[in-house]
């Protein structure tokens, strides 16, 4: 898509698959600090003398939950004439009042230019993904994009069920509206518990432990007492930032819910980790 005339601004944290996309690309590369609008804006100004500019960022990123500020990168966008592109994988299916992502939830559908998304999360966990932009950017991308031209397509049942799982969300919102109350339950009760969670009001409930053997040794105990959670430390978070990355579901109950926030209130008791 861009040429060595153009240049590429992405968020320091952004999902390892959009650093190797620009790995592979060949415009002029400017990496800004994560979620920092000024060091963006310092960066568009300085890739103004190229001849298109495109924005890179998670819509909300993986690890920390935490929703990145579309509306103001759209609006340095549209100040320094660049494009947006974002990367919908946490966010399609359930963010935004009718599960469209986060440029519905931010109100900026129609500044967002380009979205990739995945198929092998909320919308079934099956596999595959997509590209949504304008027709002449997807009829490029059919010719172009080496990974799409040269790597087998998807498997129909992945794309029946795909789309099948689109179809629902376009009939009922009820779905993706449930999913605010199911993550306020967990992150208050979490917080009222003494766990430290980060990230914005995002069903990635990262739970901060800091060290990554006790993260370890915490999602062992919670696998014990029936709950299976994920351990992250280095290099897949910085070091010192080891957590369990806890992901509330559709299909969790009020009472899946509680009795996660209990089984963590034992095992954090446990390890000392709560009082
Ligand atoms: C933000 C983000 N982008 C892209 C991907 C890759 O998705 P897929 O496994 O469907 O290629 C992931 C998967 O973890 C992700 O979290």
């Amino acid at each position: 898509m861009l040429t060595p005339e153009d240049a590429v601004l992405s968020d320091e944290l952004n999902h390892a698959s959009i650093i190797d996309g620009i790995r592979l690309c060949k415009a002029n590369k400017y990496r800004y600090k994560h979620m920092d609008l000024g060091d963006l804006e310092a960066k568009l100004k300085e890739a103004q003398k190229h001849r298109l500019r495109l924005i890179a960022t998670d819509g909300v990123f993986s690890m920390d939950g935490d929703i990145a500020p579309l509306r103001e990168i759209c609006g340095l966008a549209k100040r320094y004439n660049a494009l947006v592109f974002i990367d919908e994988c946490h966010a399609t299916g359930f963010m935004g009042p009718n599960g469209r992502g986060t440029d519905e939830l931010l109100g900026v559908m129609d500044q967002v230019t380009i979205v990739n998304s995945t198929l092998g999360k909320a919308l079934g966990g099956a596999a595959g993904g997509y590209t949504t932009g304008p027709k002449p950017l997807i009829d490029l991308l059919r010719q172009r994009s080496r990974p799409y031209l040269f790597s087998n397509t998807l498997p129909p049942a992945v794309v029946g069920s795909a789309s099948k799982a689109l179809d629902l969300l376009m009939e009922s919102n009820t779905i993706a509206q449930s999913m605010t109350a199911k993550t306020a339950r967990f992150r208050n009760k979490m917080a009222a518990a003494g766990f430290t969670i980060s990230g914005n009001d995002h069903p990635i409930c990262p739970v901060m432990l800091g060290d990554a053997k006790l993260a370890a040794a915490m999602a062992d105990d919670m696998l014990e007492r029936g709950i299976y959670v994920i351990g992250f430390s280095y290099p897949v978070v910085p070091k010192g930032k080891a957590r369990i990355r806890v992901q509330i579901s559709a299909a969790h109950s009020d009472e899946d819910i509680d009795n996660c926030v209990q089984a963590f209130t034992e095992v954090g008791r446990k390890h000392g980790v709560v009082p």
